[in-house]
């Protein structure tokens, strides 16, 4: 089986070195030479880590490089067995980018897309094939977390959606089969809570390292919920928040207006090198 990853952000290149290194031929597309090259680096210099530390052979770290090619055209794609989307989070492009895909994919190919939080159903039923969409929802860091949030839309063929659980189970994930529905399981509940973090710092209630070691110590969290907006990035988070409160339309998603504002600023965690910590030094 042959894997298509569309995108080549951070979650793009995790899935991508995710397959590779359970043994899947991978194709990553991306829209430029320079951010091809710099995923590339990035699968790359986590390989290397993982040889520095003894967690894995030279020769496999090699043959796992030679599993991922990359591309910058959609007709590349077109004898790949399932296609992964993993670019942002924006509906319109979403379903520009499945036109594109529907156009030239086998009619048999499993088109999935990791959104993490926008219909499965939507975009869908913007192909001629919508019984063979499905949502792959990964976390990051990807090849670190276990789980994937299988879900399946309202007209997902339930085929598909056994292939996809299988899939997961091959290369070493733990799937979970999620219904549609604003948020899936996780993001509905973990997002809210960073959400909630945010305005427990704007309201002055604890510091930023306070309500972080509070979470991490009182919860076990393995991060705080600032931290983890960090890591997540706080666009990331606003956009899920938005989801939730236009789909369920229940006050109770508001986004937070610092968490807003700290997006409109361009400070959006550890990418930009700024958002509740510094990560410029
Ligand atoms: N990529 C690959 N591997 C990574 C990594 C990365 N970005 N970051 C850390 N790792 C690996 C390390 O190499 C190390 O591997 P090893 O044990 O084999 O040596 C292991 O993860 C642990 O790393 P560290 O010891 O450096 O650090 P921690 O023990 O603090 O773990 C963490 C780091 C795994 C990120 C941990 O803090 C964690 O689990 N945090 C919570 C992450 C989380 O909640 N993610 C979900 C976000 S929500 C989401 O993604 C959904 C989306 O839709 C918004």
């Amino acid at each position: 089986m042959k894997i298509c990853v569309i995108g080549n952000g951070t979650m793009g290149n995790g899935i991508a070195q995710t397959f590779a290194q359970a043994g899947y031929d991978v194709l990553m597309k991306g829209r430029s030479e320079a951010s091809l090259s710099k995923a590339m680096g990035a699968i790359d210099k986590r390989l290397a880590r993982m040889v520095e530390k003894g967690k894995m052979q030279q020769a496999d770290k090699d043959a796992c490089m030679k599993h991922i090619t990359t591309s910058l055209r959609y007709e590349d794609c077109k004898d790949y067995d399932v296609v992964i989307e993993a670019i942002a989070e924006d509906m319109p492009t979403k379903l520009a980018i499945f036109k594109e895909l529907d156009a030239v994919c086998k009619p048999d190919a499993i088109l999935a897309t990791n959104t993490s939080s926008l219909s499965i159903t939507q975009v869908a039923a913007s192909t001629s094939r919508p019984g063979k969409v499905i949502g792959m929802h990964f976390f990051n860091p990807v090849p670190v977390m276990k789980l994937v949030e299988v879900i399946k839309g309202q007209l997902t063929e339930d085929d598909v959606n056994n292939k996809t659980i299988e899939l997961c189970k091959a290369i070493g994930k733990e799937p979970v089969s999620v219904n549609e529905a604003p948020g899936f399981v996780v993001n509905r509940i973990l997002i809210p809570m960073v959400n909630e973090g945010v305005g427990i710092l704007a309201d002055g209630v604890a510091s930023r390292d306070e309500i972080d070691a509070a979470m991490k110590m009182g919860a076990n969290h393995p991060m705080g919920p600032l931290e983890l907006a960090d890591l997540i990035g706080l666009d990331v988070c606003l956009s899920i928040m938005e989801v939730l409160y236009t789909e369920f339309g229940d006050p109770k998603y508001r986004p937070h207006p610092l968490l807003r504002k700290m997006v409109r600023a361009g400070e959006l965690g550890r990418k930009t090198g700024k958002g509740f910590y510094d990560y410029s030094k």
